[in-house]
């Protein structure tokens, strides 16, 4: 992720950190539910550090404290903190949004009120950061695993009709889709890549095999699964799969694979043979 920048701007004010919440080792206990498991810091050393800007982080956890990912919280293999920019709004309300310039339709968030949430959000980080916006580059399995690489990640979502854009380009921020679709904020958007990028960091999966056989890893889709019952519906399983013969079944899921990748997707399919 080397297109990314690596601090705010030195200069950029930075208010004093407000609303923020950590999650991660500390906070371990069976009992408890994801939400709960939110406290204050101290950050992990060794973990891969995720920092959130949103104006909702009551949907943080979300999905990531269920499962692998959250299994992986708790044990402290990354760790999340939200940033909440409510506390960073102006005035007696807390305002975030005003009026786009120029007139049209929606609000738009203030650089002021993002800048400063950005900055104390980003503080002593060392790793990328990121606007999810239906503008920015095509999220993808590349992505995720640069991701995984770096230390941690800074996401900042949107909401209304996203931010003003004196901030992305202070921060020089990479800007990120999920789709050619709009959502009605980034939060979801950041989970989905959170959970991407996290179930590729060392230790979260149970078994290592499975990011290096799945969709995309290799260029291509995968092969299509069966499991018991052997008959259902009237449907069997392939017979190659049930032979013990493991070069044939290595063989039929190579071919299946392809067949699929060309039928469904001919532009990953492209980029496969230009590999070879
Ligand atoms: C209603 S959208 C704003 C859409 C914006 N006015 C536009 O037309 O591009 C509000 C926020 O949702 C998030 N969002 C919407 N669609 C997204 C997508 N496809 N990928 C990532 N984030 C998205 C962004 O953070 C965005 O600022």
């Amino acid at each position: 992720m080397t297109d990314a920048p690596q601090t705010p701007p030195a200069e950029t004010p930075t208010k004093p950190v407000r609303e923020e919440r950590s999650v991660g080792r500390k906070s371990i206990s069976a009992s408890l539910k994801p939400r709960e498991l939110l406290t204050d810091k101290p950050r992990l050393a060794r973990a891969w550090d995720a920092r959130v800007v949103t104006l909702l982080p009551q949907a943080f956890p979300g999905i990531l404290g269920e499962s692998l990912t959250g299994k992986a919280l708790k044990d402290g293999v990354w760790q999340l903190e939200t940033t909440d920019l409510r506390t960073f709004g102006e005035g007696r309300h807390k305002n975030v949004d005003d009026t786009p310039s120029g007139g049209g339709a929606g609000m738009v968030m203030r650089a002021d009120v993002v800048g400063n949430a950005l900055a104390t959000a980003h503080r002593g980080a060392r790793h990328p950061m990121i606007y999810l916006s239906p503008r920015g580059k095509k999220f993808d399995q590349g992505m995720a695993q640069a991701l995984a690489r770096e230390s941690g990640v800074t996401l900042l979502c949107g909401r209304f009709e996203g931010v003003d854009e004196r901030v992305l380009e202070r921060f020089d921020i990479m800007e990120v889709s999920l789709g050619d679709f709009v959502l009605t904020g980034g939060e979801l958007a950041a989970q989905m890549l959170l959970d991407a990028t996290v179930r590729l960091l060392p230790g979260v999966l149970g078994n290592a095999e499975s990011t290096v056989e799945e969709s995309f890893s290799n260029g291509l889709l995968e092969h299509p699964q069966y499991t018991r019952p052997a008959e259902w519906e009237g449907m069997s399983i392939p017979d190659v799969l049930t032979s013990g013969n493991h070069k044939k079944i290595t063989q039929w899921r190579q071919e299946q694979s392809e067949r699929i990748t060309q039928e469904r997707r001919p532009d990953l399919w492209q980029a496969h043979l230009k590999k070879d």
